[in-house]
């Protein structure tokens, strides 16, 4: 009984041992990393939320296929590309690639996706709508490379 008693303490002192693997790079809120006006706030809760976090709303006819598989193919692939639940703070270049990425999709008209913008009216941005938000992001990415920039030789390799 002891010796299977030690046996087992020791079977769970080897699991829960901390491996050494390298520590995965987590991301943050986007809202904890940048601060952004509530209209830019706004607008990627109305626009770009549902794909592009982890925060997403699934309507009653995401539960029906083929929507559904269309949907969920959507939002991994759209959470992949730029997650606001996961944003890379740690990461400057990344971080600022990922606002100007935006900015063009937007003004591209490439993003939200056209089927989306049918079925949820509210997330169509208006012309303004979209300077303001090209205008924020233009200007947080221009700060983060530039503050990256004075710390490299500090802290390279980040
Ligand atoms: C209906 C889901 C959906 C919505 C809503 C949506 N996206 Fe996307 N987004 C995607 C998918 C899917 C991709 C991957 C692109 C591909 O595979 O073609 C993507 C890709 C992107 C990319 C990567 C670069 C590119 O152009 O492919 C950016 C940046 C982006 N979206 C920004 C936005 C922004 C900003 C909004 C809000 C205005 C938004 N998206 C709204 C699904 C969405």
């Amino acid at each position: 009984m002891a010796v299977a008693v030690c046996l087992l303490a020791a079977i769970c002192m080897m699991a829960a041992r901390p491996r050494n693997k390298p520590p995965a790079r987590v991301g943050v809120p986007i809202e904890r990393a940048i601060s952004m006006p509530a209209e830019v706030a706004r607008l990627l809760d109305r626009g770009c939320r549902d794909c592009h976090s982890k925060e997403t709303k699934w309507p009653w006819y995401s539960r029906i296929p083929p929507a559904s598989w269309m949907m969920a193919n959507d939002v991994e692939k759209g959470r992949m590309a730029m997650n606001l639940s996961d944003w890379p703070a740690s990461r400057p270049w990344k971080a600022a690639g990922a606002l100007l990425a935006a900015c063009a999709a937007v003004q591209s008209g490439r993003m939200p996706l056209r089927g989306y913008m049918l079925l949820h009216r509210e997330s169509r941005w208006s012309e303004p709508e979209k300077k303001a938000f090209c205008e924020w992001a233009n200007g947080e990415s221009r700060r983060l490379l530039v503050n990256n920039q004075l710390t490299t030789n500090k802290e390279s390799e980040k």
